[in-house]
């Protein structure tokens, strides 16, 4: 038997097989080991948990919202075909083949003329159209049947120990409970407000940059008003018509940072995406959800410290267009379940000493992607003539090359993941 002293609080081990274990409650705080403890029960945690318990390794994962709220955020709906792959072939989803919708092209739209980008035709690859949150509604199944340990309302206040091989989290349970997770490895998923980026970056941070703009995005009730997803580029700003059922449409148009969601009427709303989509005749119905997206590009200066390592949000935040958010997020733990196998199963950490590395390759493609798609189709408050009609020459010269539309293509559907 070892015994070690933590935090305080005294607890014993009996042995490897013991590592999902509950230890002792001890005053008002609970101490508890696993061999990964993942801060964040978004895509990134939730799939991370999954790949690693078909691997035979145990993990908590504790989040600090309630599972309602994480299965009814609205966020993107483009999923790579990797992202589809690794979510049916791992059997955390199989509705995303079913219920999801194949899109094999996109349109780009400018001076009031579609032209498409044919992924079929380019690289032989494709995107689904499956909402994020009902990737999550099939995680959350899917780990919940497999007895995960997923702590609801559990917010993580600090990770400690982090240059060790025992890292904590230090977390408080919705009754106020103070709740201490102690882990061969802590995963930081917890988005770009979590702890854990703190804890790993320390104060300094990551490559950031702003956009002078956001999307204003509304959910209504109407048919698709296109076959196909349509990123429009307009005097009037950009906009983007996607779907999300036969009777539930998204949509997006660029507006304001500091917009209003709540400042405009319905039919002020419908003129403003009409306006930005020439040459199509927008099908409008009731709009029942509106909000404000914000612009942001970050990278952490540091993925890995000690044995703390961040994923997703927590590691990287992309400006929307383009949808790499999430399947950036896959990619991410594609990579890292690998890492963890060979440290925790083979006592080999050199995959996840080489994580950074690897993972950060995507990462500033991908960031290039999503800042280039956003700067060649929005237009930037302080636009030029010039500035416009070198926009246009770009746009032009993408849709008119075969070469510009399969660059385009590949980064679109995803480019291939490490596996
Ligand atoms: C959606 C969002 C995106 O950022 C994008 O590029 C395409 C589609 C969406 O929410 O449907």
């Amino acid at each position: 038997m070892i015994a070690t002293e933590c935090g305080g609080i005294r607890h014993s081990e009996d042995g490897p097989g013991e590592d999902a274990g509950r230890f002792e409650e001890e005053g008002h705080t609970m101490t508890e080991r696993t061999q990964v403890a993942i801060v964040g029960a978004g895509p990134a945690g939730l799939l991370l948990s999954h790949l690693l318990d078909r691997a035979g390794i145990a993990s908590i994962v504790i989040d600090a919202r309630t599972r309602e709220e994480i299965e009814t955020t609205i966020r993107a709906g483009i999923l790579e075909q990797g992202t589809v792959e690794v979510l049916s072939e791992s059997g955390a989803s199989d509705r995303v083949r079913s219920v999801g919708h194949r899109h094999e092209g996109i349109e780009l739209r400018f001076e009031g003329e579609g032209h498409r980008i044919d992924f079929a035709a380019t690289v032989g690859r494709a995107v689904w159209l499956y909402p994020q949150h009902e990737v999550l509604k099939d995680l959350v199944a899917a780990r919940l049947a497999a007895v995960q340990d997923i702590r609801f309302g559990v917010t993580a206040d600090a990770v400690d120990d982090v240059e060790t091989d025992r890292p904590r989290v230090l977390a408080t349970g919705p009754d106020g409970e103070r709740i201490e997770i102690e882990a061969d490895v802590v995963v930081g998923a917890d988005g770009s407000r979590g702890v854990t980026r703190q804890a790993v970056t320390g104060a300094h941070g990551g490559y950031f940059r702003e956009y002078p703009f956001a999307w204003f995005g509304i959910l209504c009730e109407a048919p698709p008003s296109a076959d196909e997803l349509i990123y429009s580029n307009s005097p009037a700003g950009f906009a983007l018509i996607s779907q999300r059922s036969a009777t539930v449409q998204r949509m997006y148009f660029q507006c304001d940072p500091d917009e209003d969601p709540e400042r405009f009427s319905e039919r002020e709303l419908w003129d403003m995406l009409q306006e930005r989509v020439p040459g199509t005749t927008l099908q409008e119905g009731p709009i029942f959800q509106r909000d404000v997206l914000r612009f942001r590009s970050f990278v952490a200066h540091r993925l890995l410290r000690g044995r703390v390592v961040l994923v997703g949000d927590a590691a990287h935040t992309v400006p929307p267009t383009g949808a790499k958010g999430m399947n950036l997020a896959v990619a991410d733990v594609v990579l890292l379940a690998d890492a963890l196998r060979a440290l925790l199963l083979e006592g080999d950490d050199r995959p996840l000493e080489a994580f950074p590395e690897r993972a950060l390759e995507r990462i500033w493609k991908a960031q290039h992607f999503s800042w280039w798609m956003t700067s060649m189709l929005h237009v930037a408050p302080d636009a030029s003539d010039f500035d416009r009609r070198r926009q246009v020459g770009e746009l032009r010269s993408v849709v008119e090359s075969e070469h510009g539309r399969a660059y385009l293509a590949e980064a679109y559907t995803g480019w291939p993941l490490a596996r």
